[in-house]
């Protein structure tokens, strides 16, 4: 007996009918440098994804070398130059995805934008996070993961089974000097992807948040030292019980793995990808 094919599953020999949506795009914000760069090559090899990616343009060499990794896969790619954190940005980037992918083609959205201001909420000198800071780094780090889950969901762009990630760090778990408010902004994102999963997991889509611990990337070589950044590796071997960092290009093999029919059921979940990291710092605290 033949089984009859859902109607929204694509025809057996790949190819889809003339005006049918195709599924086969993903939208990465901070796409030009460190995770997000690395996400767009894995994921345009596996599963074969072209790439929508939005960025500043603060990195031009690594804007140039994620360009060349991915068009190597053979994949389209489209990259848009502009701040994402605005809503504004978020529905002019959508009307710019959908005349080119059209509607249902977003099989992926990642949020990998990483804009954050550094400091102590009290402090009387120069790195107090005043409104304007707090403001920011919230449309940065948390809000504007909505406003373009938003846009995308208006202009009906995202694919029947599409995933939607958002990126976390183990600064849940602990406090780190002046990271105060990137903690807050991902506290926010986290519940942010909690109500969009359930809002969303009637239509088939997936919002999860991807935690992991330090990876080197641009971000970190604007906050450290090259000295700093030597004794962090160094911490870290210690305190990973693999006995050293995490790479992007795991983060990213990774996200590969979230993509695929296997990870259909997570949703609106914090996915640990850490590595343990945290689980010797009392240990290492105790008994240096
Ligand atoms: N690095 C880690 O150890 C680590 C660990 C766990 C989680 N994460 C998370 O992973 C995400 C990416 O971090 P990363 O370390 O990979 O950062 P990164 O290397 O600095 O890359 C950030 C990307 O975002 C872009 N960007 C920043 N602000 C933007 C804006 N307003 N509009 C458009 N593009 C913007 C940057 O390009 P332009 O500046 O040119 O726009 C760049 O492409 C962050 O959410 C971070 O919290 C990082």
């Amino acid at each position: 007996m033949q089984v009859p094919r859902h109607p929204e599953e694509p025809p057996p020999n790949g190819t889809l009918p003339r005006g049918a949506p195709d599924p086969r795009w993903a939208l990465i914000l901070g796409v030009s440098s460190g995770t997000g760069a690395a996400i767009a090559e894995a994921v345009a090899r596996k599963p074969g994804l072209d790439i929508f990616g939005v960025h500043r343009g603060r990195y031009p060499e690594a804007a140039l070398q994620m360009e060349a990794r991915v068009r190597a896969t053979g994949r389209d790619l489209l990259l848009r130059q502009a701040d994402a954190s605005t809503p504004e940005s978020a529905e002019a980037g959508a009307d710019e995805l959908l005349a080119r992918a059209g509607p249902r083609s977003v099989k992926l959205f990642v949020h990998a934008i990483a804009g954050a201001a550094l400091g102590h909420f009290l402090s009387d000198g120069p790195d107090r996070l005043h409104p304007r800071r707090v403001q920011r780094t919230f449309d940065c780090m948390a809000h504007s993961f909505v406003y373009w889950t938003q846009a995308l969901v208006k202009r009906d762009l995202l694919a029947p089974d599409a995933r939607l990630l958002g990126l976390q760090n183990p600064l849940d778990e602990t406090q780190l000097g002046n990271t105060g408010l990137i903690s807050a902004a991902k506290a926010a994102l986290e519940m942010y992807i909690r109500y969009l999963a359930v809002e969303l997991g009637p239509k088939g889509h997936r919002v999860n948040l991807l935690k992991f611990g330090t990876v080197m990337t641009p971000a970190l070589h604007h906050v450290y030292s090259p000295e700093a950044l030597a004794l962090l590796e160094q911490r870290h071997a210690a305190m990973n019980p693999a006995g050293r960092m995490c790479t992007v290009e795991e983060v990213a093999r990774f996200v590969c793995v979230l993509t695929g029919d296997e990870a259909g059921w997570f949703n609106g979940a914090t996915i640990d990808f850490t590595g343990g990291m945290t689980l010797r710092l009392l240990d290492l605290v105790l008994n240096p």
